[in-house]
């Protein structure tokens, strides 16, 4: 794992999306796995700005999204459908059949948990972005999820929701389940950026950097990968 600490959210985004930018420009198809939440606003600001000078063009990229809520339609503003297109895809000139995310709209969740599995195991990710919860979950396999697990329906964990409540406005409303891609998933990408900034991630940080490899933290499975880069800010860099 190589660990690169930074001073604050600004050069984080500055350094993370130089990583995807420098890709995109060495294989415009390139395909790659996105994250949402608050981590990778900076960076996909980035890169739309990017974009719109010219530098890159998203017209061949393919995406995957690591997940995405149950019960939220697309249209809600806090469904990562809405939150990636709102915040990177509205902005680029990507095109709509490339960009994939699981979709809880339909009757048969389980169904859509096969399809969304074998579409994302017959891509080959050259770079899966991931963010890290504060209880060491990526994407949202939480602790305890078996390294070897594939795309699912998960329950979030009741800190999770609460990490994830500041979007909505009471806990009512935050989902319960998702669809997530594995963790086995999320290994088989080429490479693994991993971004994450503030005091609240900074146990988990510590945990991910100076802990052991176990199933109840999740984002110790990445030390089973060998190309894996963290990006860290002097905040979430504290403990270590
Ligand atoms: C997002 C995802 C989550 C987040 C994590 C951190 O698609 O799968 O694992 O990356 O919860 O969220 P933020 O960046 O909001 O702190």
């Amino acid at each position: 794992m190589k660990v690169i600490k930074v001073k604050d959210y600004q050069e984080l985004s500055q350094y993370a999306s130089k990583i995807i930018i420098d890709l995109i420009k060495e294989k415009p198809n390139a395909t790659l796995g996105l994250a949402t939440g608050s981590s990778p606003l900076g960076l996909y600001e980035n890169l739309i700005e990017s974009y719109k000078k010219g530098e890159i063009s998203f017209k061949d990229v393919k995406t995957f999204n690591l997940d995405e809520y149950i019960g939220l339609p697309k249209t809600h503003k806090e469904s990562y459908y809405s939150f990636m297109h709102r915040n990177l895809f509205d902005h680029t000139d990507i095109r709509k059949e490339n960009i994939n995310l699981p979709n809880t709209e339909g009757e048969d969740i389980e169904k859509e948990v096969k399809r969304y599995n074998d579409s994302f195991n017959q891509a080959s990710i050259d770079l899966q972005l991931l963010g890290i919860g504060s209880n060491g979950h990526i994407g949202f396999n939480e602790p305890g999820t078996p390294f070897d697990k594939e795309t699912s329906v998960t329950k979030l964990a009741e800190n999770t929701r609460e990490d994830n409540k500041r979007f909505f406005n009471s806990m009512d409303e935050v989902p319960e389940y998702a669809i997530t891609i594995g963790i086995k998933n999320i290994l088989q990408a080429k490479k693994i950026l991993l971004i994450a900034n503030g005091k609240n991630k900074a146990d988990a940080i510590n945990k991910l950097i100076n802990g052991e490899v176990t199933e109840d933290f999740p984002a110790s499975a990445l030390k089973n990968h060998p190309d894996v880069t963290i990006v860290i800010d002097e905040e979430a860099a504290e403990l270590i």
